[in-house]
């Protein structure tokens, strides 16, 4: 019986030695064929795609506006400043080793915290290339200050250019994207949208606010067919720190350590492209710590703030020492 038993337990061994190595290559056949169908629906959903992306001048959105050039998108390019839009175009025209066609970009200049310019920019986005498909909106100022030291006026500056500002162009695309029953909504957000960090007030709420809007609107414009994209990232290495106001309103004008060590835009503006080419809803892109962290304040709520109130004493101490 031994013997019986032997020869049971070898042909079990061959039949599952037999069965698995097919339906490993079958599995890896099925996920290799999905990949290629959603690289190709990618491209096709970006190519020819007419997308307007705020704040191109500097950082992320200078980067977004390579890959989405790249991948054959008729770019509205918005900032503040002609030049560096000019320049930026002219970067763009450089020969570059891209299969996809391209397209001359139009530059639209205004200020988000301006409600005025904004309708009249809205105008002028639509008449570039006749409509709207993808609205990136990624401008966006930091802060850095106490909140006892700091003037409302200062965190309405950063509600805003952050908030206000994005919410008012939104609205003003939007009634062009349903009635052609096809729009994207993307919104660059941060990490700060879903935890708040000590000394970040104004910044912290006005991404908080951010996430929350954009959350509503997403369920509001599904029956038009209109898809939202939240996108959160950790730290990148722009020009964010060095640009963000303080207290008082003035310019902080350095270049923070976490900042300086963050994610390189170029590869941050790939993982937008890839999130909104793929549709994706609500994407946190950072390392794994803040990625705890948002759950941490989820899930153990009271821990997570005696963590803050600790980062908080630490960072004090450090300014007076
Ligand atoms: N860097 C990070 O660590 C980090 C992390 C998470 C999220 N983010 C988010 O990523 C986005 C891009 O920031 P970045 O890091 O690339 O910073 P950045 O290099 O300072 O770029 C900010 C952009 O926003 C534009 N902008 C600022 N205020 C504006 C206003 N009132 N009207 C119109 N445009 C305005 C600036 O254009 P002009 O000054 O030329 O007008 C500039 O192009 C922001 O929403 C930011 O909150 C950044």
């Amino acid at each position: 019986s031994s013997r019986r038993s032997l020869l049971k337990a070898k042909a079990m061994d061959l039949i599952t030695s037999v069965a698995i190595l097919p339906l490993l290559v079958g599995c890896v056949g099925i996920f290799s064929l999905f990949k290629l169908l959603q690289r190709m629906h990618m491209k096709a959903y970006l190519q020819d795609a007419v997308v307007v992306i705020t704040g191109a001048t500097s950082g992320l959105g200078r980067e977004c506006a390579k890959v989405f050039y790249a991948a054959g998108a008729k770019l509205v390019l918005c900032g503040r400043n002609r030049e560096a839009l000019e320049e930026l175009t002219r970067e763009l025209a450089a020969p570059s080793a891209t299969k996809a066609q391209t397209y001359k970009p139009y530059a639209v200049t205004f200020d988000l915290a301006d409600p005025g310019a904004i309708v009249a920019a809205t105008a002028e986005i639509l008449q570039c290339f006749g409509h709207v498909d993808i609205l990136v909106n990624n401008a966006g100022i930091s802060y850095r200050g106490t909140i006892t030291d700091t003037t409302v006026d200062v965190d309405k500056r950063v509600m805003e250019t952050n908030y206000f500002g994005p919410v008012a162009l939104t609205k003003a695309l939007l009634p062009s994207m349903i009635e052609r029953r096809q729009g994207h909504v993307v919104v660059i957000s941060s990490i700060q949208g879903k935890i708040s960090i000590p000394f970040r007030s104004a910044y912290a709420a006005s991404k908080h606010a951010t996430q929350a809007f954009f959350d509503c609107l997403r369920a509001e414009v599904e029956q038009h067919e209109i898809e939202v994209t939240v996108i959160s990232p950790g730290y990148i290495h722009t020009n964010l720190s060095r640009n963000a106001i303080t207290a008082d309103g003035s310019r902080y004008g350095a270049m923070d350590e976490t900042t300086a060590q963050g994610r390189n835009p170029a590869d941050v503006a790939k993982d937008v492209l890839s999130a909104v080419g793929k549709k994706k809803k609500d994407v946190i892109l950072a390392d794994l710590l803040p990625f705890l962290a948002v759950y941490l304040r989820t899930l153990a709520p009271g821990l997570f703030f005696g963590l803050m109130a600790s980062r908080a004493r630490k960072e004090r101490k450090s300014k007076d020492s």
